[in-house]
């Protein structure tokens, strides 16, 4: 899967998208992530990507023609499945999401910035709008960062073990049962006895029971 990532400071997230399972995924050849920063396609001499609002409204919009000449330039390169937005006026990013988007070949991912893109970008090219929350961050470059890594990591190959994104919280409706490692016991607080039984249909049961006390518990909304 190739993702592009079109923003005015690509620093931002850079070296988000190198390291850990992301950096990993890419060096094995299962997810191409590109950054591209808008201002290379600026074509004045003091390569100005945003400007004024007409109308007169404070703060400001991202200019339509460096957008445009980027955009042009990347669908005449391969064929895009999506033009995803990051705004706070989009769909709410969630698992079922992630998981259709994993599916997908080619995504640019454009980043608002300021007070977002002028209206024709989004009226012309953007196919999907998106937001990863009902609050208001100061660009869409952490909104692009958040979906890239939940999108990654579904990729089949990119965890060892992917029985360890099947079982996600989130991913049948349920949050995820308690996990502990070595040592069994320490400052007195103790592992579970039942996981340390040895009896996996005891152990796939006492899992499945704490899925449930903790989806009631905390996010009974999941269970509707
Ligand atoms: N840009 C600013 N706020 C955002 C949000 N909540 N989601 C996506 N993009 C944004």
């Amino acid at each position: 899967m190739r993702i592009d990532i079109l923003t005015l400071f690509p620093q931002m997230i850079e070296s988000f998208m190198n390291e850990s399972i992301l950096g990993r995924a890419q060096k094995g050849g299962f997810a191409q992530i590109v950054l591209h920063d808008i201002r290379d396609y600026t074509t004045d001499k003091h390569h100005k990507a945003d400007d004024y609002s007409f109308g007169g409204s404070a703060g400001l919009v991202m200019k339509v023609e460096p957008i445009y000449r980027l955009i042009t330039k990347l669908k005449s390169e391969r064929e895009y499945d999506e033009v995803i937005y990051t705004s706070p006026d989009g769909e709410t990013f969630n698992q079922p999401m992630a998981n259709s988007l994993s599916l997908l070949n080619n995504v640019i991912i454009l980043c608002g910035h300021y007070k977002g893109v002028d209206h024709r970008i989004r009226e012309h090219l953007i196919t999907k709008e998106v937001s990863i929350g009902d609050y208001v961050l100061t660009g869409g470059e952490l909104a692009a960062a958040v979906m890239t890594d939940s999108i990654v990591r579904l990729i089949p190959g990119v965890l060892t073990d992917e029985q360890s994104a099947l079982s996600d919280s989130f991913q049948d409706n349920l949050l995820a049962p308690p996990v502990y490692t070595r040592p069994r016991e320490f400052n007195g607080w103790s592992v579970p006895d039942v996981l340390l039984s040895g009896n996996q249909a005891l152990i796939d049961q006492w899992q499945m029971d704490q899925a449930m006390e903790r989806t009631l518990a905390l996010r009974p909304d999941l269970l509707k």
